[in-house]
């Protein structure tokens, strides 16, 4: 069945330029209405509700700001394109701020229109076809679930299931951010000693001695600065569990004395004496490949057998992209601006640059993307415009000699390297256009109108780095 004719109304004082555009636009098989002025753009919007209304600012009774003012307050949804003359103007920002979808700036040559009005009605479908996020915002439980449905993520589901129980300790390897605290909080919640505490420590973080301290605790005068006795996070974790993260970085003075912990349940603090025995389960975790590191002579062998006793193993996420959907979903929900704020819609291609990247930070990465994406998109779909991966890595710089390669053209190369930028400040200024243009050394008002261009350029911002 052939689509109806999408429905234009063209707003222009000018009847040289309304007879222009009209005659233009049903050439390209748009259904064409004219207004003369603000009053009939308005009761046009009230009453036709047209696809797409291509405005003047400079009218008659009501300026196009007016109009798109009043609009906003009545909740009249049509679509506007401004036409304002020349560039920059503080009218057109103001204009975008209002809700405006685009503009252009007079004098325009028709081809400019002809793409500007494609573009959004291209993005338009693109809406139509999304995909809607899964689940119900009620049953979401933020904490604590894993997802991905991959082979290699049911079979640690199954390891979960069996160990969790059991009290045994756990080794848990994989790369940065494959979720390696989730899977031990999630043991511990599913354990025996879901009761007691999840104490967690990083063994990357403190020097030996201090480690040392922190795990065993210390008596009063155990060194200097020890004023008063205090107790480690393994009598604190007593019937519950100790998270030892980034076991791989801890020292062979401090693995001997945790190798003990493990055989005999019992250890000294630091300065002192008595013996003091403790019930806790040991949760491991190393994003290093132990097994290089006791061939390389870092890491005990004992106490690499001792705490592997389960090992649980996180494949990177490029192994499982599969379970790239899924957590895409979950984390649109996750990170909604508010509990009750509509769901955040990603559109297909985006989706498909997403399976393309190989997330070197692994979930956390795409986590953090999605974040971003959302900040970025202000509440609107998602489209690959608002991926901007970690740019900055070994490696994987800016460069424009690349994108010229990539774009055959020095415009189309510098315009996305400038976008990629823009960006990149935006998303570390968490969305603050003031902040980032600050950043990048332009007004904001640059940042605005570079902004609103770098949105409608095809080229996906972040494609082609992986
Ligand atoms: N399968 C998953 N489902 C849902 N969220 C996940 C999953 N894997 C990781 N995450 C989320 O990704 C982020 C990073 O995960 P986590 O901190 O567990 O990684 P990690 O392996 O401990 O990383 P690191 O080695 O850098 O400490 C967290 O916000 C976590 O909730
Ligand atoms: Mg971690």
């Amino acid at each position: 069945m052939a689509r109806e004719p999408r429905r234009i109304l063209v707003a222009d004082d000018d009847p040289t330029i309304r007879t222009l555009l009209q005659d233009f636009l049903e050439g390209e098989g748009y259904e064409v209405s004219v207004a003369l002025d603000g009053e009939q753009v308005l009761s046009e919007a009230r009453d036709t509700k047209p696809d797409l209304i291509l405005m003047d600012v400079r009218m008659p009774k009501l300026d196009g700001i007016a109009v798109l003012e009043r609009m906003k307050s009545e909740g009249l949804s049509s679509p506007v394109i401004v036409m304002t003359a020349f560039g920059g103007s503080t009218l057109a920002i103001k204009a975008i701020q209002l809700g405006a979808y685009d503009y252009v700036t007079k004098p325009f040559d028709l081809d400019e229109i002809s793409e500007a009005i494609e573009r959004f009605f291209e993005r338009q479908q693109l809406s139509g076809e999304l995909r809607h996020v899964r689940g119900r915002a009620d049953a979401f439980n933020p904490n604590d679930k894993i997802i991905g449905n991959s082979p290699a993520m049911q079979s640690v589901y199954k390891t979960i299931g069996k160990v969790a129980a059991s009290g045994a300790t756990v080794l848990i390897s994989g790369e940065t951010g494959t979720g390696k605290e989730l899977v031990a909080q999630t043991i511990h919640t599913n354990s025996m000693f879901s009761q007691g505490p999840l104490v967690k420590v990083n063994c990357a973080a403190l020097p030996e001695t201090l480690l040392e301290s922190e795990l065993f605790g210390h008596e009063k005068g155990a060194f200097t600065g020890a004023v008063n006795q205090r107790k480690g996070r393994f009598e604190l974790a007593h019937k519950g569990t100790i998270f030892l993260d980034e076991v791989g970085d801890m020292s062979l003075g401090t693995q001997k004395k945790l190798l003990r912990v493990l055989q005999e349940h019992e250890f000294e603090r630091v300065g002192g004496i008595s013996t003091i025995k403790v019930d806790t389960r040991v949760i491991a975790a190393t994003n290093k490949k132990l097994e290089e590191e006791v061939a390389a002579g870092n890491f005990r062998e004992d106490l690499y057998y001792r705490l592997g006793v389960i090992h649980i193993h996180l494949p990177p996420l490029r192994e499982r992209k599969e379970d790239i959907p899924d957590l895409v979903d979950y984390f649109l929900q996750k990170h909604r601006p508010h509990p009750d704020a509509a769901p955040l819609d990603i559109s297909q291609e985006a989706v498909n640059l997403l399976m393309e990247h190989d997330w070197p930070g692994n979930v956390r990465e795409l986590e953090n993307t999605i974040e971003r994406a959302i900040i970025l998109s202000q509440g609107g779909v998602i489209t690959t415009h608002h991926l901007v991966f970690n740019l900055i890595r070994p490696g994987r710089t800016l460069d424009l000699r690349d994108a010229l390669q990539r774009t055959g053209s020095l415009r189309a190369a510098m315009e996305e390297v400038e976008a990629r930028l823009i960006f990149e400040a935006l998303s570390q200024a968490n969305g603050d256009q003031q902040q980032a243009a600050e950043s990048l050394g332009i007004p904001v008002e640059e940042l605005r109108r570079k902004l609103s261009l770098a949105e409608s350029t095809k080229e996906a911002v972040g494609a082609g780095q992986s």
